[in-house]
């Protein structure tokens, strides 16, 4: 039976979906893992994800191809991020091809939301890691639990591809030598009161920058930043604070590979800003989400691309990316992941 959602309006949010897979670890093993139609989770109160923050998770989308094919992008990436961000958490590593397993049974179980090509949204998925077992003194918890659930997703920004407007913050996210590379949640509470407080000021995100020097560029709370120079060339910060984006990564490969354009990801200074032509955020939930402005404790930084649409180049990184995660172009191989139902 066909499900009933208004697949074109619908917001970054959790729907509940009717399967979602769930694997324990206990005794030193994972037990064979699950499909199940249980949403909730029952642990001690005293269980270290609650306790010290012991969790960490991923995110990926699943679209259905122009030419009706179920497509993971590039799930195999979120599969190693989530062994990288276990081992700085002293988790458990989830294994990566039962982590592949699971996206295949998941999105099979719940096949039906999977929004159609055409819709503009996609199947979300999110796998998740967490300490169950209790701790009272500060160290790594012996019992874990993965789960991995999706829910059906549109745009991460409410107004879609207007231009955002930012500002940079005092905050930190990330400090150097500790998290910020990796996807634990504790990086996202850290952004909690930072993405409030800009909010309430009427910006749509956080520019964070180094917290050493606060001299050069970090990231958003969920996204890597794209830049374009006066001629077209593609500069990316580099940092060992922020997370390795997928997203980033792609559009890197395709910019080099598809469109001829060169890249350059290094240390980009604050005050270079203001010489770029267009900025965008890429990531999973962001896609490529082009940002007007700028600002910088009073100092406004414009860019030229203006507050009306996307600038040229970052549409075509944008309709590049797209194009091969939706099937209109050619994918690089090994890209995406096709699910049969
Ligand atoms: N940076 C942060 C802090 C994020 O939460 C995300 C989202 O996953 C990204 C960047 C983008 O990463 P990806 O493209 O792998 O989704
Ligand atoms: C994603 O893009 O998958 C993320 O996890 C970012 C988050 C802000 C939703």
């Amino acid at each position: 039976m066909a499900v009933d959602i208004d697949w074109k309006n619908l917001n970054f949010a959790y729907t509940k979906t009717p399967f979602r897979y769930v694997c324990d670890y206990k005794n030193g093993k994972w037990d064979e893992g699950k499909l199940t139609e249980d949403s909730t989770v029952k642990i001690s109160e005293c269980a270290g994800v609650l306790q010290y923050a012991q969790t960490a998770f991923e995110g990926l989308k699943v679209y259905t191809a122009e030419d009706g094919r179920t497509v993971a992008f590039r799930p195999d990436l979120n599969a190693e991020r989530m062994a990288c961000s276990a081992k700085r958490l002293e988790m458990p590593v989830f294994p990566e091809d039962k982590f592949l397993e699971a996206v295949d049974m998941l999105v099979k179980a719940n096949c039906e939301y999977v929004p159609p090509y055409g819709s503009g949204a996609s199947l979300y998925i999110r796998p998740v890691m967490f300490a169950t077992s209790p701790v009272l003194g500060v160290k790594p918890a012996v019992e874990y639990q993965f789960r991995m659930f999706c829910t059906p997703v549109g745009p991460y920004f409410k107004n879609g591809i207007k231009p955002l407007t930012l500002r940079v913050t005092d905050f930190d996210r990330a400090a150097p030598h500790g998290t910020g590379h990796i996807k634990a949640g504790l990086n996202y509470a850290m952004s909690l009161h930072a993405i409030v407080d800009a909010h309430n000021l009427g910006y749509d995100e956080n520019m964070y920058l180094d917290s050493t020097t606060r001299t050069f560029v970090e990231e958003t709370g969920g996204a890597n930043f794209i830049f374009v120079t006066g001629d077209g060339k593609i500069v990316t910060p580099l940092s060992e604070s922020i997370l390795p984006s997928i997203t980033r990564r792609s559009i890197c490969y395709v910019a080099e590979n598809y469109l001829n354009l060169k890249v350059e990801n290094r240390q980009v200074r604050l005050d270079e800003l203001k010489n770029f032509a267009e900025c965008g955020l890429c990531g999973t939930a962001a896609v490529i989400s082009p940002v007007g402005r700028i600002d910088n404790h009073g100092e406004i930084i414009n860019f030229p691309s203006g507050m009306q649409s996307m600038g040229k180049t970052t549409k075509k990184l944008y309709d590049a990316l797209t194009g091969i995660q939706y099937g209109r172009l050619p994918a690089p191989k090994g890209w995406l992941r096709e699910i049969k139902k």
